[in-house]
């Protein structure tokens, strides 16, 4: 407290202090103020300036003693090394990086956001230059509720992270029966259930219907201006939402109860054929998120066709991915879900990541596309490397949206000690990346020795597929993987 009171008594005293051209008499400098103030809302003008009687000012000490405060392990390492470093059970935890010493931060702080940011507090001497933010928690996202408790949703666009031009994200929770109201909008949406499951509909533009029921795991995609409706089971749910459009909102989408509020009460009448008394239960608000009658479990009971019948199964809007085994490799397992297999989400490429504790997805970029990413579960981090000569390493967790721009490289190592669980979404017709295990596993030895100077023995273990993964030991101050073949 006593350097916040300095603070506020020195520091910030001469800012405040700025003549203001038509108010210099004192009674305006200090006006009388309510009963119970006390001190001067501005400081005297002497105090400007150089004062040959003022002291230095010496006191408080910013100084930390070393007693007040731990080093985490590997936190003295060279900095070269760049070893990720865990705040988490760690006493006043500082910014240093390599040494035990320095540089400290005697505050004002918030040590949560250091701890979960240990990269960003105390980066590896690899990071360099420029690199736009690559992070945003929903956790950061205000929370936009809706009618009567039925759910709730928060959002991340360019408003909250600019560098993400190609896609935005939305986090939605529906309570039990919620809906989220029967509505379209101008990008398209890819979904990835994150928990719980819902019945969902559609209707597209030859009159063809759509409905099926998505469970945790399961993706649906509903192509621009195609509308469709979402309600959760008795359980309720949550899920992910992908828009190819970064200035996406999700509060700007098209909804039929405004549809209905938006037009004379006599049109829309005569477009129902009906009266405008007909119409005196509309709503008279947009519904959003609402609670909902239960749907019934039989779907075939909410089947509801027209002569153009439903949409046929290689266009339909769902895929059932979490019944997909997934392809397993030392260290983790991947699922890739791209138009090859779901083609009526033409742009959008996704592959979810499962990372053991010490693993990381390998080096790569993508060569067509940036790279929108969230995480499910579990701790990892990122460096961008992006040309020339800058990059920038990152700290997530569950809940966070990651984004790499293209074709700048990055890894994901999980740095946490329970399975790291992430999604990748481009927006490709193939999922595409570049692996630089693979790359330099595929050029001419001599081409890479020369650049490079690696031994024989680290040559050999290059790889000619793609390893997706590294495996990793999970003691991450271990970084000796010799001799380990992929
Ligand atoms: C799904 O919700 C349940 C109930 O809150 C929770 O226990 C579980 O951890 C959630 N699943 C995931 C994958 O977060
Ligand atoms: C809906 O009914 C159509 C026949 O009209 C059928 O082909 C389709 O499989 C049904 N869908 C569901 C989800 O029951
Ligand atoms: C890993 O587990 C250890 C022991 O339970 C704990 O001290 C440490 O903080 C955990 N690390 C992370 C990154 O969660
Ligand atoms: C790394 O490990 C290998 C095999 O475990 C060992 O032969 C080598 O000496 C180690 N290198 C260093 C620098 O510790």
């Amino acid at each position: 407290m006593g350097s916040v009171r300095s603070l506020l008594l020195f520091s910030l005293t001469p800012i405040w202090a700025l003549p203001a051209p038509q108010a210099v008499e004192s009674g305006v400098i200090n006006p009388p103020g309510p009963p119970g103030a006390t001190g001067s809302l501005r400081g005297s003008e002497a105090l400007q300036g150089y004062n040959p009687s003022n002291d230095v000012p010496t006191e408080p000490s910013t100084v930390i003693p070393p007693e007040d405060f731990e080093i985490a392990p590997g936190q003295q390492e060279d900095a070269d090394e760049g070893l990720y470093i865990d705040f988490t059970n760690v006493k006043n935890p500082q910014p240093i990086r390599g040494g035990t010493t320095g540089p400290t931060d005697p505050g004002p702080r918030t040590e949560a956001y250091d701890a979960l940011n240990s990269d960003i507090y105390a980066p590896p001497a690899s990071d360099a230059g420029d690199v736009d933010n690559a992070k945003w928690p929903f956790g950061l996202s205000h929370n936009r509720h809706g009618l009567a408790g039925a759910g709730w949703a928060r959002q991340q666009n360019t408003g909250q992270l600019p560098v993400a031009k190609a896609m935005a994200g939305v986090n939605m929770r529906l309570e039990p029966n919620g809906y989220r109201e029967m509505h379209w909008h101008s990008a398209g949406e890819w979904a990835l259930m994150l928990n719980g499951s819902v019945r969902i509909s559609a209707v597209n533009e030859d009159g063809q219907s759509f409905i099926d029921d998505v469970t945790a795991g399961d993706v649906w995609f509903f192509p621009a201006g195609i509308p469709h409706s979402i309600q959760a089971f008795d359980d309720g749910c949550e899920f992910l939402l992908v828009f190819d459009d970064g200035s996406f909102s999700e509060d700007g989408t098209a909804l039929l109860s405004e549809l209905m509020i938006r037009n004379p009460k006599s049109v829309v009448a005569k477009n129902f054929r009906t009266s405008t008394q007909a119409l005196e239960k509309l709503p008279t608000d947009q519904l959003w998120i609402f609670p909902g009658t239960p749907a019934p479990t039989d779907i075939s009971k909410q089947n509801t066709t027209g002569p153009a019948g439903v949409i046929p199964q290689q266009a339909s809007y769902s895929f059932h991915w979490s019944e997909q085994k997934p392809y397993t490799v030392p260290g983790g397992t991947v699922k890739i879900l791209d138009p090859r297999t779901f083609p009526v989400a033409n742009t959008f490429a996704a592959a979810l990541f499962t990372i053991e504790p010490g693993a990381m997805r390998e080096m790569h970029w993508h060569t067509s596309s940036d790279e929108w990413t969230y995480f499910l579960a579990g701790k990892g981090r990122l460096t961008v490397y992006q040309a020339p000569a800058s990059s920038r390493t990152f700290d997530f967790s569950a809940g966070d949206v990651g984004y790499v721009p293209v074709p700048n490289a990055h890894y994901i190592e999980n740095v946490g000690n329970e399975t790291l669980v992430y999604l990748e979404v481009l927006q490709a017709g193939v999922y595409n990346d570049i692996s630089v295990n693979q790359w330099l596993g595929l050029t001419p030895r001599q081409i890479v020795k020369d650049t490079l100077h690696l031994d024989d023995d680290v040559l050999d273990n290059l790889p000619k597929v793609k390893p997706f993964i590294i495996p990793g030991n999970k003691d991450l101050t271990t970084t000796n993987f010799t001799g380990d073949p992929l």
